[in-house]
């Protein structure tokens, strides 16, 4: 009898700002308890998972793809092996081979790697008809990372724990930003020590708590939140990569409204009042000189979704 193959199936899957990012103590797990708020942006990786008797393991195009690792430490990898073991069939994980389409910075503070695990996880679920509600799959995500959850829902979530514990924050409207790249990515525990470092040592500047963010999220008007964007990680990684302070004051100048390190950096996202003005920024920090390379993105999207074909 012939074995019915399953057709592959490609997975789309948003990058993450945080609008807000408030990093408290160290934890005796080598974690930091965080408060953040989430937001999925249109820049996105595709992942596309495909049953295999030959060739398993991890492929990576696109964006930085010489910087992914493909051994078995790959997310993308972890999250078939840990989904495959969740549902009772670990043997699985040997039949399937992973392509990872990368639009997303490696190492850039926008959880890269962490949507590739997410949408993984949605994918193979898709693949092994597993039929998994999407809060299943976030505790198996929770294990992979501490962002892998957000992946999985997107939208904007305030996020605390390690960042994995997430409550949805409803959002009507739709806010523009622009990117820039650096050279090079940032290690995110190197980042996480230099602020611990740079707190042992002295007193660096603490954001808020979210309410007023997300009052002004609420409003839509992004004249007001530019005024609340705030990352706790920012001194820290522009300690470890001055030339941030340069690129963050080029998209003012540039005309945005706000710029922020992303996560751990060292992308800096600009929030734009639309999104011709984004437009206009981009190109003028594109010319700027300040970093490797610019896009444009909007936000709130989906999570981790199949792609219609
Ligand atoms: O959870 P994830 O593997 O993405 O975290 C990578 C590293 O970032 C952790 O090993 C830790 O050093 C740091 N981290 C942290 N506190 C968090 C999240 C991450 O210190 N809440």
């Amino acid at each position: 009898m012939l074995a019915v193959v399953p057709p592959p199936v490609t997975v789309r899957v948003p990058s993450k700002i945080n609008l807000l990012l408030s990093v408290g103590d160290l934890r005796d797990d080598g974690y930091h308890d965080l408060t953040t708020v989430f937001h999925a942006l249109s820049l996105t990786d595709e992942v596309t998972v495909t049953a295999t008797t030959g060739e398993p393991g991890v492929e990576v195009t696109g964006e930085g793809e010489r910087l992914v690792p493909t051994g078995d430490d790959n997310l993308a990898l972890r999250a078939v092996r840990a989904l495959a073991e969740h549902v009772g069939r670990p043997e699985d994980a040997d039949r399937v081979r992973v392509v990872i389409r990368k639009g997303i910075p490696v190492a850039g503070g926008m959880a890269g790697g962490s949507a590739d695990a997410a949408a993984t996880l949605v994918a193979c679920s898709a693949l092994w008809h597993l039929d998994l509600h999407r809060d299943e799959l976030a505790e198996i995500a929770a294990t992979l990372g501490s962002d892998v959850p957000f992946a999985l829902y997107g939208g904007t979530a305030l996020g605390t724990g390690r960042g994995e514990r997430l409550v949805p924050v409803l959002s009507r409207h739709t806010y523009h930003w622009v990117l820039a790249f650096d050279q090079r990515g940032l290690s995110t525990p190197k980042v996480f020590g230099e602020l611990d470092r740079l707190r042992a040592t002295g007193d660096p500047p603490r954001v808020g708590a979210p309410e007023a963010l997300l009052e002004a999220l609420a409003s839509g008007d992004p004249r007001r939140l530019a005024l609340l964007l705030g990352n706790d990680l920012q001194a820290a990684a522009v300690s470890l990569r001055p030339g941030l302070r340069r690129t963050l004051r080029a998209g003012v100048t540039a005309g945005a409204l706000a710029g922020v390190v992303s996560g751990s950096g060292p992308t800096c996202a600009f929030l734009c009042s639309d999104g011709e003005s984004a437009l206009r920024v981009a190109a003028e920090l594109a010319g700027a000189g300040v970093c490797r390379t610019v896009r444009v993105a909007h936000g709130p999207v989906p999570g981790a979704r199949v792609r219609d074909e």
